[in-house]
């Protein structure tokens, strides 16, 4: 029996790379996703040339637009849920979400943060992990919940702090690891097998570690 393919939000606010990581996937017929909507909150971003290449339907909700947080993701919301999607999954979205927002989307909206969290959340990870003198560093995919980079860990992969990196070194080992754990993460939420319970993540039915799954990489 075909497994049905997830319908699939996605939220940018930039250059969409681990969005290109999702197409990929689809495309090559390694996700059992079906990408309906990319939705920026910033005009003129590459994310949004990277949807429009994939024949994915792109829509722009400016923020500056709103008077408000509340008006923004209220409308947000109407937009995604002309979708329908199983999943909404945050790609580099740079906003900070309302309550209402998060709760709607409880369950069924993942995040891609760089950092081994609970380590580092908020802005500019690279560098205060160098700043901080850590050994290793690297990015979590989590479901989302009200409070900012702080749901429940999916899986998370850490790489290697050499000598001489700076945050602009780190960042590029990161990010080959982000476009690695992220649709993996997707595809376990699409196959039925990674789901959130009580603020807490699963995968097959077992608990996950609080860092969630693991992958330990060594390139450097
Ligand atoms: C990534 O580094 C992600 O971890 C962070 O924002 C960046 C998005 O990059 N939340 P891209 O737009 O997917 O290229």
């Amino acid at each position: 029996m075909a497994i049905q393919s997830s319908r699939v939000v996605v939220l940018i606010s930039g250059s969409g790379s681990n969005l290109q990581a999702l197409i990929d996937g689809q495309q090559a017929g390694n996700l059992p996703i079906n990408i309906v909507a990319v939705i920026s909150n910033r005009p003129d971003v590459y994310g949004l040339t990277r949807a429009a290449q994939a024949d994915i339907p792109t829509v722009l909700l400016d923020h500056k637009a709103f008077a408000n947080r509340e008006a923004f993701d209220q409308q947000l919301t109407q937009v995604i849920d002309e979708y329908s999607p199983d999943l909404v999954v945050l790609a580099g979205f740079m906003r900070i979400l309302t309550p209402q927002f998060t709760q709607h989307y409880l369950g069924r909206m993942l995040n891609i943060h760089p950092s081994l969290l609970p380590k580092f959340q908020g802005l500019h990870t690279h560098q205060r992990a160098l700043d901080e003198n850590e050994t290793r560093h690297g990015v979590t995919v989590h479901f989302v919940t009200a409070e900012l980079d702080g749901g429940p860990s999916a899986i998370q992969a850490s790489v290697p702090i050499i000598d001489g990196d700076d945050a602009s070194s780190l960042a590029k080992r990161v990010q080959r690891q982000e476009h690695i754990i992220y649709p993996l993460a997707v595809k376990w939420f699409a196959e039925g097998r990674l789901a959130m319970k009580e603020n807490r993540a699963y995968l097959d039915n077992e608990l996950l570690p609080e860092h969630g799954y693991l992958i330990e990489s060594h390139e450097h």
